[in-house]
Formats: structure tokens, sequence, C-alpha cells
């Protein structure tokens, strides 16, 4: 199982604390927002991992992560996305590093509060396909939302003005390598960009798409600025008392 994080894009939401740094390297608590996600993929037991980031920023990525050995990784590969061209494109651009493994993808902004260990393992334990997870949120739609009926999803709208429910499609998704193959399809949104939503709705339409619910918190840090506030707090107590809170 390989691994891709993804820490591209403006971060036009955070400005002006993004005006001359990427979003990812703003510290959350006590380290840098990239450490969280790198972590997490890490403690699931993925090792070979490739962060796609641009911008003028991008070299400041390998003097901070380097190989990629302080996390315990075997390998950590750099993409450059010369656009932000949307998540989906950016990781259109893994497609020879995952070749035909399969792997989890998770948004660089976005923090999880235990392991994902567990969905990990019921994601290899399926036969093909994409796995993702939802979260029961106040404000959906800030984010991906997932109508769910009789335990499956029905349908999935990115940001949409009336949700259809609560929860919240995380910035968390495990793809076998036919993610490439659908991604080749997609088209360019309203807002000029390949949207994951869009590639998750193509595993959905083709019966290949499964999902669970979180367990325990997760935080969107890029989201707006007290979205970043609210993270930092949540990532304090986390840190400080050692995973539970
Ligand atoms: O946080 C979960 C949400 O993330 C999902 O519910 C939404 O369905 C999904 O579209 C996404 O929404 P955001 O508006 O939060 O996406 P954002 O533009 O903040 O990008 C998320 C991450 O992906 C961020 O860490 C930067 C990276 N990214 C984004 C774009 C547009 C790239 O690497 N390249 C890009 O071109």
């Amino acid at each position: 199982m390989k691994g891709v994080i993804l820490a591209g894009g403006l971060g036009s939401r955070l400005r002006p604390l993004t005006n001359i740094t990427n979003k990812h390297l703003l510290p959350v608590y006590d380290r840098p927002m990239i450490f969280y996600p790198i972590e997490t993929l890490a403690e699931a037991g993925i090792r070979d991992v490739m962060l796609v980031t641009g911008g003028g920023s991008a070299g400041d990525f390998l003097r901070l992560l380097g190989d990629g050995s302080q996390f315990g990784l075997t390998t950590l590969n750099y993409a450059y996305q010369v656009k932000e061209g949307g998540i989906a494109q950016a990781i259109g651009l893994t497609r020879a590093f995952v070749g035909h493994d399969r792997f989890v993808v998770m948004l660089g902004d976005n923090l999880i509060q235990r392991s994902i260990r567990p969905y990990v393992e019921a994601f290899a334990a399926q036969e093909s396909g994409a796995r993702i997870l939802l979260k029961e949120v106040p404000n959906p739609r800030d984010y991906g939302v997932a109508e769910v009926r009789d335990g499956k999803v029905v349908s999935i709208e990115e940001k949409p003005a009336e949700p259809r429910s609560s929860l919240a499609v995380i910035g968390l998704y495990m793809y076998d390598s036919a993610a490439f193959e659908y991604i080749d399809t997609l088209k360019p949104s309203g807002r000029g960009e390949l949207e994951v939503t869009d590639l998750n709705n193509a595993y959905l339409a083709a019966g290949r798409l499964y999902a669970d619910i979180l367990e325990g918190w997760w935080s969107d840090a890029g989201s707006s600025i007290d979205g970043y506030l609210e993270t930092n707090i949540k990532a304090a107590r986390m840190r400080r008392s050692g995973g539970a809170g």
C-alpha cells in the first residue's frame, strides 16, 4: 500500500498567513501542519509516500522533511504541481509512483485524531475499488457531502448549498490503480479544478465505492482561519494527553 499526501494549492482562505509560505508549513500547535498527515500514514504502516506540492515554497518541504526517515518512512518522494488544477489532478501526478498498487491519499491540511489502521485494513480486504471516510459535521456546506441510504452512499456533492446530510467526506481517500483511468475521464468543474468528489462519484457510478464513519475527531486546518485555530486547539489537547484529547 502506497501513500500520497497533497500539499499544493494556494491556501487563499488563510491569507495573509499564506502570502509568503505554503499553508502546510504553518504551525499547528508544536509542529508544522504537514507532520500530522505524514505521521498518520506512517502509524498505519504505510512506508512509501509521495508528497505533491507546488508554488514557491516547494524547496522548503525538502529541507524540512528530507528523505522521510525521521517519520520511519522507507521512501519519501516528491512531485511538483505546476498549477492548482484540483485535488484529482494532483492525485494524477502520482501515477508512475503508484503503478499497479493500491494507495491512500491524505490531504495535507487534514488532521485525524485516531489511528486510520482499521480503515486501511478494511480497504486492503475489499476486492477492489475505493473507500472513503465520513464524519458528521455542523457545517456540511463547507465540504463534500455524502447522502447515505440503508448504510450505502448514494450521492456525493461538493460544497452543496443545500446539503442532503450532515456527513462530510473527509480528506482521506483509498483507491485502487483504476483511479488514474477515472481521472483521465474527468472534466474541470465550475471553479476550473478536477474535483476529488467527481473521482469518488466515478467509483460510485461503477458500484465500487465503500465508506466508513470515522471514529474520533477530524479537523480541516485549511477551511478557514477559525478552522485553523480550532485545529490548533484540538491538536494541543491531543498531544498533551498523548492522543486521547
Ligand atoms: O477537507 C475535506 C475537504 O477537502 C472535502 O470534504 C472536499 O470534498 C474536498 O474538495 C476538499 O475541500 P477543500 O476546499 O478543503 O480543498 P482545498 O482546496 O483546501 O484542498 C485540500 C488539500 O489539497 C490542501 O491540503 C491542498 C491540496 N491541493 C488542493 C488543490 C486545489 C493540492 O495539492 N492541489 C490542488 O490543486
